[in-house]
């Protein structure tokens, strides 16, 4: 009798557990192979996703591949852009923590005017990951996706090397540099990468720059401004290239500065194949790849924001769930007051012969786009 009753219970359990695993069975997160990172577990939470601008490319497509692929894990996605106004950002924000986000992506317009709303967000018990740049002086912040940056200036600096034949002593070049946002660490990071690359050419007297403007304060472009870029452009040409003087070589850091000092260039009267410089650039954005074919970029860094979107949305899901996402750098980004641990993706320089390579056989823009 005992032993009947102990069968009995066995057969029971067994069969629960085929039930069970029935039931598993059919669920669709598992069935599509994501487990517990799929739509069942983000429950339908909020995720804000605050981003800088959509007057650049690459930002309108790191929005929307970010939407897109939180909601296809089913969260609900408060999507913003602030139009490089500071205080629209905070707002933005403010507005995403009372309407109850669970998660919130940013990538700001100026890195360290976050802490007041980013305080807000820690006493919520709302986890940030940072996008792309760097939230400083602030310890609300729980994980940084982003490329390597200065990275993405050491490619700048040695495409110019070799492109000018620097290593084989040649020179000397006329060369002006332009940096980045001030308020923007990735301006500060990739600069540092240009100028380990380069410094040492001025230093041999290979490398001249007539307007003497080396350092990051007079060098950086408030907010990656394209006006101000093609100002300052249109300034260094009548102050130092009056008298026909020849200029080898624009350092760029983004393709909208790319954009502004072409334009300053086409002004004072500079013809592409005749006159026109080295022009570098960042984003590989579709009108910069036009020009990098038709000579008037002559190369820019390749982002890939989907794998970068990608990586964040597994930092929104480790967070959401208490995991640890993949990580491959926890010593480089210190906001001042923590080391935030990070993702960095690979930037790829991209030139007029590898369009294809990089832009085109990955599936990044259409052949019939950048008119290949
Ligand atoms: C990004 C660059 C971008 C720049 C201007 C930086 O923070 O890393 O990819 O070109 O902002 O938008």
């Amino acid at each position: 009798m005992k032993n009947l009753k102990k069968l009995l219970a066995v057969l029971m359990t067994g069969l629960m557990l085929i039930f069970v695993a029935g039931c598993g069975g059919t669920d669709s997160s598992s069935s599509s192979g994501s487990g517990s990172s799929g739509k069942a577990a983000s429950n339908g939470k909020r995720v804000g996703v605050a981003m800088p601008t959509q007057s650049s490319q690459r930002w309108i497509q790191d929005g929307a591949n970010m939407k897109e692929k939180l909601e296809a894990l089913g969260y609900t996605v408060d999507l913003q852009y602030a139009e490089d106004d500071v205080q629209a950002q905070v707002s933005q924000i403010e507005n995403m923590i009372t309407n109850g986000a669970n998660c919130l992506v940013v990538a700001s317009i100026d890195s360290s005017a976050l802490v007041n709303v980013l305080d807000q967000a820690k006493q919520h018990n709302i986890p940030v990951v940072a996008y792309d740049r760097l939230l400083m002086d602030t310890d609300s912040v729980s994980y940084y996706a982003t490329f390597d940056n200065k990275g993405v200036g050491t490619l700048i600096g040695k495409y110019v090397e070799e492109k000018l034949g620097l290593k084989e002593g040649k020179g000397p070049y006329n060369v002006e540099f332009f940096a980045g946002s001030p308020d923007d660490n990735n301006a500060h990071f990739l600069n540092d990468g240009v100028f380990e690359v380069l410094k040492p050419y001025i230093d041999k007297g290979q490398l001249v720059v007539p307007s003497g403007q080396t350092d990051f304060d007079k060098i950086c472009t408030l907010r990656w401004s394209q006006e101000t870029a093609q100002k300052r452009m249109e300034d260094l040409i009548s102050g130092y290239y009056s008298q026909g003087k020849q200029l080898d070589a624009v350092i760029s850091p983004f393709d909208g500065i790319s954009y502004g000092i072409a334009a300053a260039l086409e002004g004072a009267g500079y013809q592409v194949g005749k006159n026109w410089p080295i022009i570098t650039g960042q984003d590989a954005e579709l009108m910069a790849t036009k020009n990098i074919l038709s000579g008037k970029q002559t190369m820019t860094v390749f982002k890939d924001t989907r794998i970068l979107a990608d990586k964040c949305v597994t930092m929104v899901q480790a967070v959401l769930e208490g995991k640890t996402p993949e990580l491959n750098d926890t010593t480089s980004y210190d906001n001042h007051k923590l080391v935030v641990p990070s993702y960095l993706c690979t930037p790829v320089a991209v030139y007029k012969d590898n369009v294809q390579k990089e832009l085109i056989d990955s599936g990044y823009y259409k052949k019939a786009d950048v008119g290949l």
